[in-house]
């Protein structure tokens, strides 16, 4: 896509502001080690931007067949061993460019969303002390499907009051870049998704982000 005229920019947030996405590693790595499925980086590759459950379906494919029953409490386990690293967020886990750029994206009168799968996004925002600077959060608790559908995105959009070609989203993940495709959004491949072809735009530092709008 050629790149639009922004009036607004989503960013994901796990892997691309904030790396909790090796928190949700090393907490997958606990579950995943006590029953047995065999799991690595590359697996967790998979698991980026797609939901907690989803994620535990990829996990299964390695390991003997649970219950449906034994699966929900094995999310939970998850959640709450990842919750244990969330708490030790703050501040300081936030790249240093981060602010500069939201910062600046706001001087330059852009809006700013987060589109997230996570029902985490508000507590780590907080934890890290980036909620001010957000017009709009979408995250995994007003979404019914997560990335690649695009649900998470066109709901910032439509908080932000803005239509998704007025919009660019900054993913880090190859199902975050196939949803802001699907749903009309100029996308921004960071981290992971920066080898990602379908990215309309791969960058390697999240300052790159403003050269997608005029000074
Ligand atoms: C996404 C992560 O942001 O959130 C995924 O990239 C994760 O890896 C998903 O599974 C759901 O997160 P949570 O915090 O709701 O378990
Ligand atoms: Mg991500």
């Amino acid at each position: 896509m050629k790149k639009p005229i922004l009036k607004g920019i989503i960013f994901d947030l796990d892997g691309v502001l904030v790396h909790t996405d090796e928190m949700h590693y090393q907490a997958w790595k606990q579950i995943a080690d006590r029953i047995g499925a065999a799991f690595n980086r590359e697996i967790n590759n998979r698991l980026r931007g797609v939901s907690r459950m989803e994620s535990l379906e990829i996990i299964l494919e390695n390991a003997k067949p649970v219950s449906d029953a034994e699966k929900l409490i094995l999310a939970d386990e998850k959640n709450a061993a990842y919750k244990k690293f969330l708490e030790t967020l703050s501040e300081e886990d936030v790249d240093g460019d981060v602010r500069m750029v939201l910062r600046e994206l706001k001087n330059r009168g852009i809006k700013l969303a987060i589109g997230s799968s996570s029902k985490n996004a508000r507590f780590i925002l907080e934890q890290i002390k980036l909620t001010d600077f957000f017009d709009a959060i979408s995250d995994g608790n007003n979404i019914q499907r997560s990335k690649p559908d695009p649900e998470v995105f066109l709901k910032a959009a439509e908080f932000l009051m803005l239509e998704p070609a007025e919009c660019a989203v900054v993913e880090d993940a190859y199902a975050g870049i196939d949803a802001a495709v699907a749903g009309g959004f100029y996308s921004v491949g960071i981290g992971d998704a920066s080898g990602y072809d379908r990215a309309d735009m791969k960058i390697r530092r999240i300052a790159e982000v403003l050269n997608l709008v005029n000074p």
